[in-house]
């Protein structure tokens, strides 16, 4: 199933505290905005690659691209403010190219083909579909630091992207929160709010979003023990 891909690449990483856009540090050598791309790059049912970029960002990261042969990359649009403005602009210009949209943030390295594989099929079939692990902790609902409820954790995933959509579907759930001035942190609510059913496909635990510096460390041990698998 084809898609095309919107990757968020416009925040500035304040609590990973590097003092710059985290997606330029390096996991073996090798930029996490890289690793990303790569492995749209490799999908032949990736039909394209949409960046959101900080505009003064845009020069290195076109060198960027040169340099690691990352070939589908349609268009750059400037990021906004909040990540959903982000996503915003590289739907209003990818909107026409495909039926089928995923966005995924540019800071998970880890996605597995196999998973976009399952999204993309499963958004066709549906409308909309999402990647999620189920939560191993458990769970309660806390407030002031006194519990309220031990909350289910059969029913309780951890949501992460690439999430996928039926282009008209997001499309119109974009417009639906820019009317409403609704500010989410993920496009699924934006769906949700439609009252559109999202399903929820089993991702894995390594399709870790690289936030704070813990992150890194753990980034580093993913790429080894793939490494190590591969040899
Ligand atoms: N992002 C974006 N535009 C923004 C904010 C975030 O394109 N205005 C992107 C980030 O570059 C990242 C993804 O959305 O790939 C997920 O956001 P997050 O992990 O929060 O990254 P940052 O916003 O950069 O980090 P922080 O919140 O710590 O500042
Ligand atoms: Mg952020």
């Amino acid at each position: 199933m084809n898609y095309i891909v919107v990757l968020p690449a416009a925040g500035s990483g304040k609590r990973m505290k590097a003092g710059h856009n985290k997606l330029f540090l390096t996991l073996r050598n090798k930029p996490i905005l890289i690793h990303t791309l790569e492995v749209f790059e490799q999908d032949p049912n990736c039909a394209g690659i949409w960046l959101a970029v900080k505009p003064e960002e845009r020069m290195a990261i076109q060198d960027m691209l040169e340099e690691h042969h990352i070939t589908k990359v349609k268009g750059m649009p400037a990021g906004g403010e909040e990540r959903q403005y982000s996503v915003y602009a590289c739907i209003q210009a990818a909107k026409q190219e495909a039926e089928l949209i995923l966005v995924h943030d540019a800071a998970r390295p880890f996605i597995e083909p196999a998973v976009i594989k399952k999204l993309a099929q499963k958004a066709s079939e549906t409308g909309a579909a999402i990647a999620g692990v189920k939560a191993k902790d458990t769970m309660k609902r806390v407030h002031n630091h006194i519990i309220e409820e031990t909350v289910d954790r059969e029913q309780l995933w951890i949501i992460q992207t690439p999430q996928a959509f039926q282009t008209d579907i997001l499309v119109k759930a974009q417009k639906q929160a820019e009317l409403d001035g609704f500010l989410g942190t993920d496009e699924s609510m934006l769906v949700e709010r439609l009252n559109i059913p999202v399903h929820v496909v089993e991702s894995t635990y390594d399709n870790v979003k690289m936030t704070t510096q813990e992150d890194l460390l753990i980034g580093e041990a993913i790429l080894q023990k793939r490494q190590q698998e591969e040899n």
